[in-house]
């Protein structure tokens, strides 16, 4: 009997010693007891970290979504699997079940087979989060083709960057979005996108905003009709255990975007058993993740984790200021909210407005908080567990990446006791290391270093899509025969972790991960700069924000250092998005540099933190006067 479900502290230290000594057995177990396979395994693990190469239950046979839907169907046809909750408030919330869930999905399916989509080829997802979206998603898991879903806040460029990279023919869009009291014409961005996709063939466009959009001839279909002709019914296709089951980009901390891949089997067995414990569900709660589909929280904790375990999943398209700051803590109060998984970023926002509005909702339904994305400081921690956890409900601090596709460092609520700022114990299953300045394994507790990972999980990505060699010396390079997550940690005296944040060029802004070289890329792009460095200091809500040095080329005219300002962000928005935005640019005449001409970002970031008592040594500049300029006209 596999221990599904861990009930206290005890039982995870004994669940935990024998996932690390017999992990085969362990997960095998796991595997074997709650799902549904057309074929089991012959093999439970093979891996080698110096390829790197992991499979997981090879041999195996299976389709996701018979996980995610048709196994409910006899005990859960009538249970809500989707609680759409819509940007508008006085739009009434739509409860998808799993009955409806299931014959949506194979129509979507049908219209994709339609559209001549096979398995095995990229469809690339770009809607919000309306509930087309989890339902494509499924869709495309259905038939086996791999999505890519790329987040609806993206810019053009950004879209079209990821669909090139791995090939898509197929993307699925909507008309428009809402966001607040704002409306985004989804589709006008896809248009600009693709002309510069020249093997996009076929455009499926779900109808949200009812807006006058172009439709382009042949290339561009609604998709309401389509839904309308298609049998609800589709067989589910067979896919191998190791098949990918989807790609998700993310920013590294230099190149293009990092094509994750994840496959099938291993990710769906670790993101029920970890949606299962670490958020407590039982059968009738209703759980809520704020994320984005278009984030891998919102991949494995809105859609797969949650389906899989027959849960209520609720799916919010709005934000969480609009109509005013108590939208979170309404809906919590209207749909009887029992886990609620948000960001940091949005709790110090909330946390800014007071407790009035918290107060005048009803959050007694609460049970479980969760937090991920970045780390959680100790106010907004304390603000989360006093105002909305009534200090009743445990605070999941859940420390995870897209690349390891389920949480790995977390609470299990009501087992291990929670410590603020503390992601605290490894998962089941979870073998960290922290590593020293040596490269030697830091023993013991009370130690600081940088987080690898020495065991293989289930729901780690492979590879990169089409640059295996780039996933290798990412993330297996730094540490022989370890995965290496670009954190930095520290173990306390009774082995809890805490994540001390990036250790590379990865910033996080609001819970998203942005790589600095595509946004001073972006910068670059401007006429008037002639070069640029971006660097994160603490910001009170999103937790970091970015700060800009930027050197105009020299053209004898003076400029407008304000319309420049604009122009630059303009950039920016063009090229990635909005949330890639700087909150401050700094005009300079140099940067510091090595005498490799390698940019000392060290020294940027602690003169944008304004913490220039230790500079350390400059003297080995190449140009060490610009410090002291810099440092003169610091914004
Ligand atoms: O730096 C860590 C931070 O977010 C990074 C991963 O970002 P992404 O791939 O976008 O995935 C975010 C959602 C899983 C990590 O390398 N991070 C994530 N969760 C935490 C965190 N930092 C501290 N505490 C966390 N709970």
């Amino acid at each position: 009997m596999s221990n599904y479900h861990i009930k206290h502290l005890e039982e995870y230290y004994q669940v935990y010693r024998k996932s690390v000594r017999e992990p085969e057995n362990f997960w095998e177990e796991v595997a074997e007891e709650h799902f549904m396979w057309q074929r089991k395994w012959d093999n439970v693990l093979s891996w080698d970290f110096s390829k790197p190469e992991v499979k997981w239950f090879e041999g195996a046979q299976l389709n996701i979504t018979e996980n995610c839907i048709d196994r409910h169907l006899a005990t859960r046809g009538n249970k809500t699997a989707i609680l759409f909750e819509p940007n508008d408030p006085s739009e009434a919330a739509e409860h998808i079940t799993y009955n409806q869930l299931y014959e949506r999905v194979c129509e979507f399916a049908n219209v994709l087979k339609g559209q001549g989509v096979k398995k095995g080829d990229r469809v690339c997802i770009y809607v919000p989060m309306i509930p087309e979206l989890a339902i494509a998603t499924l869709a495309c898991a259905r038939i086996g083709a791999i999505h890519s879903v790329v987040f609806a806040g993206f810019s053009s460029t950004a879209l079209a960057t990821r669909i090139n990279d791995c090939d898509c023919k197929t993307v699925i869009t909507s008309d428009g979005s809402y966001r607040g009291a704002k409306t985004i014409d989804l589709k006008g961005i896809v248009d600009d996108a693709l002309d510069s996709c020249p093997g996009v063939e076929t455009v499926l466009v779900a109808k949200r905003i009812n807006s006058d959009i172009n439709m382009k001839q042949g290339r561009d279909k609604w998709l309401q009709p389509l839904l309308d002709a298609a049998s609800k019914e589709c067989p589910a296709e067979v896919m191998n255990a190791e098949d990918p089951l989807f790609i998700l980009y993310t920013s590294g901390s230099t190149g293009k975007p990092k094509g994750m891949v994840h496959t099938t089997a291993g990710y769906m067995v670790y993101t029920a058993y970890t949606f299962k414990n670490v958020f407590q569900y039982k059968e009738d709660d209703v759980y809520w993740c704020t994320a984005d589909i278009g984030w891998i929280t919102g991949h494995s904790y809105i859609v797969y984790g949650p389906l899989t375990n027959g849960a209520t999943s609720v799916m919010f398209e709005g934000v969480p200021s609009y109509p005013d700051f108590g939208r979170f803590w309404e809906i919590i109060d209207k749909h009887q909210v029992n886990q609620f998984y948000t960001a940091p970023t949005a709790i110090r926002a909330l946390a800014k407005q007071g407790t009035e509005l918290v107060d005048k909702y009803d959050l007694s339904s609460l049970k479980v908080l969760g937090s991920v994305g970045e780390p959680i400081n100790e106010e907004a921690w304390h603000w989360y567990n006093d105002n909305v956890g009534k200090k009743q409900s445990p605070i999941v601090d859940t420390w995870w990446q897209t690349e390891t596709g389920g949480i790995m460092i977390t609470p299990i609520p009501f087992v291990t006791p929670t410590k603020p700022t503390y992601a605290t114990l490894p998962f089941i299953g979870i073998q960290p290391a922290l590593m020293g300045e040596d490269g030697q394994e830091l023993k013991g507790n009370q130690v600081d270093g940088r987080l690898c990972i020495k065991f293989p999980w289930p729901s780690m990505a492979r590879t990169i899509w089409g640059n295996h060699q780039r996933y290798r010396d990412t993330y297996f390079s730094a540490y022989e025969n370890k995965y290496f997550t670009g954190d930095g940690a520290l173990r306390d005296d009774v082995g809890y972790y805490r994540i001390t944040g990036r250790v590379d060029d990865v910033i996080i802004v609001s819970g998203h991960n942005l790589g600095t070289a595509p946004i001073e890329d972006a910068i670059n792009e401007h006429p008037a700069v002639a070069e640029s460095a971006i660097v994160g200091f603490p910001h009170d809500v999103k937790g970091n924000a970015l700060y800009g040095y930027v050197i105009l080329k020299d053209t004898g005219e003076s400029r407008n250092h304000e319309n420049l300002r604009k122009e630059i962000n303009q950039m920016i928005t063009e090229h990635i998005g909005p949330i890639a935005k700087l909150d401050k640019i700094q005009f300079t005449s140099g940067l510091p540099k090595t005498r490799s001409g390698k940019i000392m970002r060290r020294i940027l970031r602690k003169i944008a933190c304004k913490d220039t008592s230790n500079l350390g040594d400059t003297s080995t500049l190449l140009n060490p006067e610009v410090v002291q300029d810099i440092m003169d006209n610091v914004l």
